[in-house]
């Protein structure tokens, strides 16, 4: 085994995951050899904030959604001016602060008109030029109505505080239908068109979540590389001539995640073998992975090489009725004390659950530098604390 694998296992009784940096890092530059060179691209944090600081110098931008991603942007030192904070409710006095704060030189996207008034008055109020990504809708609650954004554009001179550098758009995640990417670029293509004719608008940039999918499950038949070639040629395609940044989580992070968990009991129940794990759903979540029906990437540690000879229904410890991680599984003979390995655990998997149910502990996290480095960067985490009452008499 693995020294670093047998360094975990021997600290950890309970789950963990682990995020290579190698893996993460390669990742990336394949992106890049699969996509125009003109693209940049933008992290967004949220799919594994536990990574940010490995791509530091990875990529052009990273995608801030909320205060407490932006502390761990912060301290983590990135560079501020990599920074794009962005989100559907940005607090006024978080975003105030930034404003204020001299040494705080990112750019602000715009979800509302609300939004744009308030980074407008606070360039005025502290006499700073803000940089601003207005978000075009996506025909949700997220992003501005093209006609509000069009009126924005038209009046940009009565607030010379403020750089419209562009346009932000993003409109869902696991997109596998270059379909549905002709559609978005073709419509954004025509939209900047648009700012610019009539409005003698020139957006400096695009800055377009493309939500890339991962292939998540056995049996699944995405075709990466000839959606990245549709999609290049698309890129290839526009009129707009200027920045294009993608902004990506998913696919830049899930490969680089691996989710390891203990078996801690095993039963046969009126014929169906139940396999139970010490992790469960409320740390492992595959996008689509409905009813546990389909099955993710894994193995046993050290049973590689074992045919497998009966069907396993893997459950976690929740006790809930839908903790059921994968259904009908093939595995070889296994046994208490086995660990399981999750592949492609390295986005949204380890904070998309439902953490707080029956106050269990949250998973340690380490982290594989390139030169093979162990790190541990989160402890086993207690959430026993957060569900337990504690009286504080309101007078
Ligand atoms: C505005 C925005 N940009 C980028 C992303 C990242 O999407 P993905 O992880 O699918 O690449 C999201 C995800 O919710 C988002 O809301």
């Amino acid at each position: 085994m693995d020294r670093n694998l047998e360094l975990m296992l021997k600290e950890q009784k309970t789950a963990f995951y682990i995020f290579d940096s190698a893996v993460l890092k390669k990742r990336i530059m394949h992106l890049r050899t699969r996509l125009p060179e003109r693209l940049e691209l933008c992290y967004a944090v949220k799919a594994n904030p536990f990574i940010t600081k490995e791509i530091e110098n990875e990529t052009e931008r990273f995608e801030i959604c909320s205060p407490g991603e932006y502390e761990i942007c912060k301290a983590l030192g990135i560079d501020s001016r990599k920074m794009v904070i962005s989100g559907i409710y940005k607090t006024p006095e978080v975003i105030e602060g930034l404003v204020s704060d001299k040494d705080f030189c990112g750019i602000f996207t715009a979800e509302s008109v609300r939004q744009y008034r308030l980074l407008c008055e606070l360039s005025e109020k502290y006499g700073r030029k803000l940089k601003v990504l207005p978000r075009l809708t996506n025909d949700s609650q997220f992003g501005i109505d093209p006609e509000e954004l069009e009126n924005i554009i038209r009046e940009r001179d009565s607030h010379p505080m403020i750089e419209i550098i562009g346009v932000q758009f993003f409109s869902g995640t696991q997109k596998t239908s270059l379909k549905k990417f002709r559609r978005e670029l073709e419509m954004l293509d025509s939209f900047l068109e648009k700012l610019k004719s009539e409005f003698s608008f020139e957006a400096g940039e695009l800055e377009y979540g493309t939500g890339f999918p991962v292939s998540y499950f056995r049996n699944e038949s995405l075709d990466e590389d000839a959606l990245l070639e549709g999609f290049s040629e698309l890129i290839n395609g526009l009129g707009f001539k200027g920045r294009i940044i993608l902004e990506i989580g998913r696919s830049i992070a899930a490969s680089c995640g691996k989710y390891y968990t203990h078996i801690v009991d095993i039963k046969s129940n009126k014929g169906i073998n139940y396999a139970l794990i010490d992790g469960g759903m409320h740390h492992l979540v595959y996008y689509g992975q409905q009813m546990a029906m389909k099955q993710p990437f894994l193995s046993v540690i050290g049973k590689d090489s074992i045919i497998p000879d009966k069907l396993w229904t893997v459950c976690g410890s929740l006790c809930s009725m839908n903790d059921i991680v994968v259904k009908q599984l093939p595995l070889p003979e296994i046994e208490v004390g086995d660990v399981l390995c999750f592949e492609n655990a390295g986005a949204y998997c380890m904070t998309e659950g439902i953490s707080l149910l029956l106050s269990r502990d949250l998973p340690a996290v380490y982290i594989i530098k390139e030169n093979g480095e162990l790190y541990r960067v989160r402890r086993t985490f207690e959430t026993l604390a957060l569900n337990m009452p504690k009286y504080e008499r309101m007078d």
